[in-house]
């Protein structure tokens, strides 16, 4: 818990992780070292409704409890992605027996069936994740992306907000997305977080219940730093519409060259070097403003990080290594805290 402004501090789960008889440490670390959890995967359609009309509660169930046992709070991750959908769907739509009346039915249906199930245990959620287009996609231009935007078009976000609101008044309603970490960068992703602000001030306008926007902060050191400066100019934006903001997904992944493979320091020190003041910038700005409400990386250890898995290249992105020895970032967290 951060001192400064009760800042929770949490961290992704991996459930079979947590579940390993054979790795005791991973569930300790959880337990011991973090204020909030987000379900890193048990939590998304698929894993939740992988045959449609019958629901798999049981390991997001488990985390909740998990999370009560110890006094954690919860982030719901995800109600609406692209990503993670159950073939069901994503089938049913491309052979054209799902149409547009029934999909929209069907993720109202999803959203007030998972927020139903959840409610009074969630603290914030991810309501829509990842719904607006990078500056390297085609059409350049920012715009709505992805499998909702182009089925149901834009008018999807206000109607998820909703759904979600009624579900469960009281849970904090998050818009989540990557590249809206900084603003005054002078990065193309200033444009992002722009175009994330006027989305999220539109939305508000007209009515509808967000709360919240998440900056995922998933970093690379190959990418080279904002500055805390940047970091808190976004999350004061954003702020400025009377939101909250949280960090939900940190990590920063580095390049592994042979020399990084083969264990040289001279390789690896820098990167450790270069993460740690990563993980610092984005938690030194969130320290600076107190409408920030949560930071949590995506998984601890290097063990089980997603990056190598997505990124091929690239590993050494979370604050403990593969043996569970914290590392530099962790201890400069520490620190700032
Ligand atoms: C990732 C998980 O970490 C992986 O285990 C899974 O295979 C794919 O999804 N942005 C998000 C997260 O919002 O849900 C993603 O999590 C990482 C990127």
């Amino acid at each position: 818990l951060g001192l400064r402004h009760n800042l929770y501090i949490g961290t992704a789960v991996d459930m079979a992780a947590l579940n390993d008889p054979a790795e005791p440490t991973y569930r300790k670390i959880v337990e011991s070292e973090f204020s909030t959890v987000t379900a890193e995967n048990v939590m998304k359609w698929e894993s939740l409704e992988p045959t449609r009309g019958v629901y798999n509660w049981g390991p997001a169930d488990e985390l909740v409890d998990f999370a009560r046992r110890h006094d954690q709070r919860v982030r719901g991750h995800v109600l609406v992605w692209q990503n993670q959908l159950p073939k069901w769907l994503t089938d049913g739509v491309a052979d054209g027996s799902i149409g547009k009346a029934e999909l929209r039915d069907l993720l109202r249906r999803h959203i007030t069936d998972v927020v139903t199930h959840f409610k009074g245990k969630i603290w914030q959620w991810d309501v829509v994740n990842e719904a607006v287009s990078d500056p390297w996609d085609t059409p350049s231009t920012l715009h709505y992306k992805g499998f909702w935007a182009e089925h149901l078009g834009p008018g999807y976000l206000a109607d998820a907000f909703r759904w979600a609101r009624a579900a469960d008044p009281k849970a904090l309603l998050f818009y989540n997305d990557y590249n809206i970490e900084a603003f005054g960068s002078g990065n193309p992703a200033d444009d992002k977080t722009q175009f994330v602000y006027d989305m999220v001030k539109d939305l508000l306008a007209r009515g509808v219940p967000v709360d919240g926007v998440g900056s995922q902060g998933h970093l690379g050191t190959q990418y080279g730093n904002f500055d805390t400066l940047q970091v808190a100019a976004a999350l004061r934006k954003f702020a400025g519409l009377g939101l909250s903001t949280a960090l939900t997904e940190v990590d920063v992944r580095s390049e592994m060259t042979d020399g990084v493979r083969a264990g040289n320091p001279n390789e690896i020190n820098p990167r450790l070097q270069a993460s740690a003041a990563n993980f610092s910038i984005l938690l030194q700005a969130c320290l600076a403003e107190r409408h920030c409400l949560s930071y949590t990386v995506w998984g601890f250890t290097d063990k089980h990080s997603w990056v190598p898995g997505t990124f091929p290249t690239e590993g050494l992105a979370s604050i403990y290594d593969e043996n569970y020895q914290p590392k530099r970032a962790y201890n400069v967290m520490r620190a700032d805290l």
